[in-house]
């Protein structure tokens, strides 16, 4: 969705601009091109490969104008100087190699360990979920994570078959959904919701989103864009919530909202657009990736 990232956030000569997920540094690259001469990038990623990646990429073209760290975006505040970017970018998800690389262990197409750790620093593994968390933990991020409807059928057979053996692989896992949940005419694989939640639940997606939105406001300038896009509906909730209360008018004392009791305050931000902006035909054609991409875009107000 690059040609809307960049309508997004308008990058502009002299402007500062902060990609929190950089990946491949696609979007990054777009960003310092359109904002030529001069224009500043700050990136972050949580996968080491991606921020070689990014920097090799980047430093080819736009050597001098950007820094890259490894980290968490829900942690750029740390480092990011307080209302000195024009511009957020954060592009959520999985990135093409991640999914690719089967030694990642991220996708059931292919067979890897059970990792799915977006930075490989970290402890907890897919593996370490599926061989070590309670049944009423995994019913609970196959439901809140994947929406699957038979979370604790599958949780509870899953806690029973792994006595004798632990899960190893995502094909030993996909093939075991599979085996218990078998497709009837569905799509989709089975393992595919079980495959997202997992990914969620091991780099606490949810957890990061919700600290990221609330640390943008206070990296943007005045004017400043915030641009996001989701891959799935939990993520698209938790922006429209931010969004929502940010840009409302009025707070409600205890959190309940009751119209005589609302207390006017002036909003921090605006939505740029209602709706959220979808990616069109030729992106669809060439990147099938896209289909479920959804961009909604916020403005800091002055
Ligand atoms: C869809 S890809 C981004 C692709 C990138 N926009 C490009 O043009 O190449 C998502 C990237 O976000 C990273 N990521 C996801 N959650 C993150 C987080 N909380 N902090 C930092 N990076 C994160 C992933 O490691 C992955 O590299």
């Amino acid at each position: 969705m690059t040609a809307e990232v960049l309508d997004a956030l308008r990058p502009k000569p002299g402007g500062r601009y902060a990609d929190g997920t950089i990946g491949g540094g696609g979007h990054a690259a777009s960003i310092l091109s359109a904002s030529t001469p001069d224009g500043w990038l700050y990136g972050c990623d949580r996968d080491g490969a991606a921020v070689e990646a990014a920097q090799q990429r980047l430093a080819a073209a736009f050597a001098g104008r950007f820094e890259i760290r490894r980290g968490d975006f829900a942690d750029l505040a740390g480092w990011i100087p307080a209302a000195g970017c024009d511009g957020v970018l954060l592009d959520l998800g999985v990135s093409s190699p991640q999914l690719e690389f089967p030694e990642r262990g991220f996708s059931f197409q292919q067979d890897g360990p059970l990792d799915m750790r977006m930075d490989t620093r970290q402890a907890l593994t897919a593996a370490e979920l599926v061989n070590g968390a309670g049944p009423d933990e995994l019913a609970k991020i196959f439901w809140e994570y994947g929406g699957e409807r038979e979370s604790r059928r599958l949780a509870r057979a899953l806690a029973r078959d792994r006595t004798g053996r632990k899960f190893e692989t995502t094909r030993q896992l996909a093939e075991w959904i599979e085996r218990l949940s078998p497709r009837r005419g569905r799509k989709t694989h089975p393992a595919t919701r079980i495959f997202q939640a997992l990914r969620i639940a091991v780099n606490n997606e949810m957890g990061s989103l919700k600290r990221g939105l609330a640390a943008a406001p206070a990296i943007l300038k005045p004017g400043g864009r915030l641009a996001v896009i989701t891959f799935h509906s939990l993520e698209d909730r938790v922006v429209k919530e931010f969004g929502r209360e940010r840009t409302c008018a009025y707070t409600v004392p205890g959190g309940v909202d009751v119209p005589e009791l609302r207390q006017p305050r002036i909003p921090e931000m605006r939505w740029v657009t209602r709706k959220a902006i979808r990616p069109g035909e030729v992106e669809l054609q060439d990147n099938p990736r896209s289909r479920s991409a959804q961009l909604r875009v916020l403005e800091k107000l002055g």
